[in-house]
């Protein structure tokens, strides 16, 4: 019987007992079927079969005619576009395991953030060596710092990204090959990962993650924006019951937590945002005494009216005209934190700070701080931070972007305030 298969044979796993199991299925088929041939769909695998054994062969792809390559199967129209289905689509498994996908940085922004900064790349999939394991990444978590990461600066807390290497990020994932004696296959576990679906390691700065514990919630709540919220707060800010605390980006996955860790031990807790819908969310879903949006409001009236007797914690994460309001209504021993200041990010022209002598006279602290230097600490702030997370005091949304590529316009939405939550890609 002629052939119109081409020769690329693509040998099958056949396992009797395993398809016999499919026969069912293949009855309820039969009708699409030519005479004694049928065929098995079995996790997207097609396996040609007589009436009475399932064919343990090749499955090839057919190119044109209904002829079989298979002496006493007749192959249908059904059963040729099956088989070429799940020929590319095991072609396409096949490639994924062999090769993976990176994101490479390539330019410096100036501006906006979008895939001219960036070159996509295929890498073979390596093989641990002795002490490492392999990472399949679940989630990779996208984080303002990395506008930094990109930019020109050499003088920075961390080293930035150079052209050409894999962009920077924490991410989680699971272990899919080990050859390291504390992390095994199927483990769950948090790093950083950089912009790629696999990464090798050798278990430098990784942790692993209960798998009770949902990937959003590991990356919106125990990752950085948990421990920078714990650190900032009781590491700097000393917050003391009955004090008011202002947050600004105040329904962001840092400025969320520092107000509900606030708001639970009894200060009177005040965000600063930029929309109505996030203004109502973290008054309404998460406790906050009330909001200001920083872009519709008259900010030293607002201030005001939701702080009147002043202001003693201020937990800074963006910087922006909301700072010069807050910091003339200081109270006298007011801490103030310096978390981030992300309205100058991407600025030219960064704003100037405000003057100095207000910081005599009302004898304040001002600390910024970065989280690098508390890496040591992670254990200690997450045995702070738990409880909180037990008792249901800590609610956080997550912002999901789709797919590896989508990193590369994600972090824009930083700056247009349209992430509403943790922002971080599923891949
Ligand atoms: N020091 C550290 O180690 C450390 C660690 C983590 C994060 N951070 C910093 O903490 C800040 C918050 O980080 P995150 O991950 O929680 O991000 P996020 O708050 O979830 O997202 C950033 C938010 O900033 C607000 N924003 C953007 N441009 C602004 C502007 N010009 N003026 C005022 N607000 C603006 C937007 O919210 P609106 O819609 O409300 O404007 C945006 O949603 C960032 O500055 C980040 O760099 C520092």
């Amino acid at each position: 019987m002629k052939s119109d298969c081409d020769h690329r044979a693509i040998p099958l796993r056949f396992v009797p007992g395993e398809h016999r199991i499919g026969i069912q299925r293949v009855d309820a088929l039969k009708s699409v079927v030519a005479e004694d041939a049928f065929f098995l769909r079995n996790n997207g695998l097609v396996f040609v079969s007589s009436e009475e054994d399932l064919w343990p062969v090749h499955c090839r792809p057919f190119n044109k005619g209904l002829s079989s390559p298979y002496p006493g199967v007749l192959i249908n129209h059904a059963i040729m576009q099956s088989c070429n289905d799940a020929i590319t689509n095991q072609q396409k498994r096949d490639s994924s395991m062999s090769t993976y996908k990176a994101i490479n940085l390539v330019k410096r922004p100036a501006g906006t953030i979008g895939p001219e900064l960036f070159e996509v790349v295929e890498k073979p999939v390596p093989e641990p060596a002795e002490g490492e394991f392999l990472v399949k990444q679940t989630y990779m978590s996208l984080d303002p710092a990395m506008m930094g990461w990109m930019g020109e600066d050499t003088n920075s807390y961390i080293p930035r990204v150079e052209l050409g290497d894999v962009m920077r990020s924490s991410g989680l994932g699971e272990v899919v090959a080990s050859r390291h004696p504390d992390f095994a296959v199927g483990d769950q576990v948090m790093g950083m990962f950089g912009w790629q679906e696999m990464a090798l390691t050798d278990g430098t700065g990784v942790n692993k993650v209960d798998k009770s514990v949902p990937p959003e919630m590991a990356l919106s709540v125990f990752a950085l924006p948990g421990l920078t919220a714990t650190q900032g707060l009781y590491g700097y800010g000393d917050p003391k019951a009955g004090e008011t605390l202002v947050v600004s980006g105040a329904a962001g996955s840092v400025g969320s937590i520092v107000g509900q860790l606030a708001k639970a031990d009894g200060l009177r807790v005040i965000g600063v945002v930029g929309s109505d819908e996030k203004a109502d969310w973290i008054v309404n879903e998460l406790g906050f005494d009330g909001a200001v949006n920083y872009k519709t409001d008259d900010l030293g009236a607002k201030l005001d009216e939701l702080a009147p007797e002043g202001i003693d914690v201020y937990f800074e994460n963006t910087g922006g005209p909301i700072q010069d309001y807050v910091f003339e209504r200081m109270n006298a021993h007011g801490r103030i934190v310096v978390c981030g200041m992300i309205a100058d990010y991407t600025s030219a022209n960064p704003r100037p700070g405000p003057n100095w002598m207000r910081i005599i006279k009302k004898r304040l602290s001002i600390q910024g701080f970065t989280m690098p230097d508390h890496r040591h600490k992670t254990k200690e702030l997450h045995a702070k931070l738990t409880p909180y997370v037990q008792n249901g005091q800590i609610k956080y949304r997550a912002h999901v972007l789709e797919g590896l590529e989508s990193a590369m316009n994600g972090l824009n939405l930083f700056l247009t305030g349209e992430n509403k939550g943790k922002l971080m890609v599923k891949l």
